[in-house]
């Protein structure tokens, strides 16, 4: 019987009916594995109650989420509209306002309405994918050429930090993904590499293929991620603190977003960085979207 509990088997039990000590020695020791499996099932039971308290409190978090998602979507889209008619008056009186003293303020309320909006756009982009709201439309498209265009756009920023940016590529890389939103990840990428490094530097920005995947990586030489913050910096609203130094005046929302729209594709995305030298930030696409 010991060896039996020893086991595990706790309906093991013994009968001896010699009428001395063995046979009290068998008693208290069928009345101790009664006692341990009384517990056990006892145990068991309220696990299994407890485990369906958590499901259940789970599941009314989900739809919590959901609903907090939800209004946030809406709301960030209803807030975009008059906001961009505001900036639309102050552009007017900016170009008739002749006071130089009125300018000044004109340059403040301007400067901000524009952080605003970019605000209420990136809650917008991202509240929308996380409450999975979008309508993705994956295309055969050339990543070599999208990226070579986000470059051209984004260049008047590199230029005014005499930023140089290198790109190189194996020539036309055709995969399945949805252009706009992968433009998008480019462009907080290019971006943020930009903010984030000094003037007179350089960007290397780098396409190759794989078996699987294709890798994009963008390096820049600029202040560089703390390692404890590699992760955390893909989290909503999640900024370096010393990153505050180089005048950051974003939200944290850019690389959730990146986040999310790799994500959707099936592909991956991280940050390696030698603190205060350079930051490269990679993400993959499959070449087969499954
Ligand atoms: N290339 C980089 N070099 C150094 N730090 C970076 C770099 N890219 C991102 N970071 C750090 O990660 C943080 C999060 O980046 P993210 O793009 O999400 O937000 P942001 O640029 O601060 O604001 P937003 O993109 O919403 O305008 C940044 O605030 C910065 O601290
Ligand atoms: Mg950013």
């Amino acid at each position: 019987m010991t060896a039996e509990i020893s086991k595990g088997n706790l309906e093991a039990r013994v009968k001896i009916n010699t009428g001395d000590e063995f046979e009290k020695l068998g008693h208290a020791f069928n009345n101790m594995a009664e006692r341990i499996s009384k517990g056990r099932d006892f145990l068991e039971e309220k696990i299994a109650q407890a485990t369906k308290e958590l499901s259940e409190a789970n599941q009314e978090l989900q739809s919590l989420d959901k609903l907090k998602s939800d209004f946030l979507a809406n709301m960030s889209h209803e807030l975009r509209s008059p906001l961009t008619v505001i900036r639309g008056g102050i552009d007017y009186l900016n170009r008739s306002l002749t006071i130089e003293d009125n300018r000044g303020y004109i340059e403040i309320i301007d400067k901000n309405l524009a952080r605003l909006i970019h605000l209420v756009s990136d809650l917008f982009d991202f509240t929308k994918i996380e409450a999975k709201k979008v309508e993705w439309s994956f295309k055969q498209e050339n990543l070599s050429i999208l990226i070579q265009e986000v470059i051209e756009i984004i260049s008047p920023l590199a230029v005014d930090k005499k930023i140089a940016i290198n790109y190189e590529n194996p020539g036309d890389v055709i995969v399945e993904f949805d252009l706009e939103r992968i433009e998008q990840v480019m462009v907080n990428l290019i971006e943020n590499a930009i903010k984030f490094s000094d003037w007179e530097t350089e960007i290397r920005i780098k396409l190759e293929k794989g078996e699987e995947d294709i890798t994009v990586s963008v390096k820049d030489l600029g202040i560089g991620i703390p390692e404890e913050n590699l992760e955390t910096i893909f989290d909503k609203f999640s900024t370096v603190p010393s990153g505050s130094k180089s005048k950051n005046e974003g939200t944290g929302l850019g690389l959730a977003i990146c986040k999310a729209i790799v994500d959707a594709h099936g592909g991956m995305i991280w940050a390696e960085s030698v603190k205060g030298v350079s930051s490269t930030f990679f993400f993959t696409l499959p070449k087969r979207r499954s």
